[in-house]
């Protein structure tokens, strides 16, 4: 698989329909008079961040100090197969995706199974958590997201002593022209045993850089394990279903000795086909060692202790 650092893109080759929506709504929001001066000056490119920020965010924990990448980067080199399998694609093409109306169906071996509204999923106290998020081909990121831990949202619905995983389902729409092509079994779904979802760590992300999450980063509600690859961090979510037994996920499916369940960042177990114990970091020149569980050992090497994570990869 050949890597083109986001540096190398030429601004024309950037996402021109995500642009020229921002545009429309700056436009439209605060009237041509301002927008025709900030278009003129060229601030309104897809390296801005999005017009929408997000108010009342606090600090939360476990943020990294790693220096951040840019948001530039973060929103235009994506993995949203559903648009495409190129990775400069999604930035312009998940314009399409159609966040409202948006609910989350939350079912399963819960007490209170719900439907909740994505108004209500953005009311949740809105802490800031910055993260590095190691991709499964070899690069990451840092990103400061923004959302509330996953056990906030099984509190809404009380799950039983049965639940032991947590399946989560994305959205499959007419705006994706990628579902049409059979590279994996649609809905993009993932799963993570109930401990690993209620882990603090593993939060429920609404924002990005301050901002209404972008669409090609899973507007309007993803899911952000940081200690796994990237995969695992389902886009777009639709449905959660706490299960007795441990769910499919979609790129086990398609390839079941690439991915396993667990999907934990390990440098010493490699991926059939390259090695994992480098990666590089998007906009840094030199590849760096990949840490135990991408850095987040403390926290989470307790959750597998007497696990063989050679077998359970
Ligand atoms: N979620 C959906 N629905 N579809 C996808 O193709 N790709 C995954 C994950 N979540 C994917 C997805 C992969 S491989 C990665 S590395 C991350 O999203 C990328 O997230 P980012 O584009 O916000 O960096």
């Amino acid at each position: 698989m050949i890597i083109r650092p986001p540096a190398d893109i030429a601004p024309s080759e950037i996402t021109p329909l995500s642009v020229h929506a921002r545009r429309r709504d700056l436009m439209r929001v605060v009237g041509a008079g301002i927008a025709g001066g900030l278009l003129g000056s060229g601030v309104a490119t897809a390296a801005e961040p999005a017009a929408t920020p997000l108010d009342g965010i606090v600090k939360g924990r476990f943020s990294t100090t790693d220096p951040q990448t840019s948001f530039k980067d973060a929103t235009n080199y994506n993995n949203f197969y559903e648009f495409s399998t190129d990775k400069y694609s999604p930035a312009g093409m998940a314009e399409r995706l159609r966040v409202r109306p948006w609910e989350v169906v939350v079912e399963g071996e819960v007490a209170r199974p719900r439907t909740i509204g994505i108004e209500e999923l953005l009311r949740q106290p809105r802490e800031e958590r910055i993260y590095r998020m190691r991709c499964v081909e070899g690069w990451s990121m840092v990103i400061p997201w923004v959302g509330f831990e996953f056990s906030r949202l099984a509190r809404m619905v009380e799950p039983t002593a049965n639940a032991r995983f947590v399946e989560f389902i994305t959205a499959r729409q007419d705006t994706m022209p990628g579902i049409n092509y059979g590279i994996l079994d649609w809905p993009y779904a993932e799963g993570l045993r109930i401990d690993e979802a209620m882990h603090p760590l593993t939060i429920m992300a609404i924002g990005m850089y301050g901002q209404v999450m972008p669409n090609q980063n899973g507007a309007p509600i993803r899911l952000v394990v940081p200690w796994k690859y990237g995969f695992k961090s389902a886009k777009s979510i639709v449905r959660i279903r706490f299960t007795s037994k441990q769910p499919g996920t979609a790129w086990n499916k398609a390839a079941a000795n690439e991915y396993g369940f667990y999907s934990n960042v390990n440098p010493e177990v490699d991926h059939p086909r390259w090695s994992q114990a480098t990666e590089r970091r998007i906009g840094e020149f030199r590849k760096r060692p990949t840490l135990m569980f991408n850095g987040y050992a403390e926290q989470v090497a307790s959750l597998y202790t007497g696990m063989d994570l050679r077998k359970n990869f």
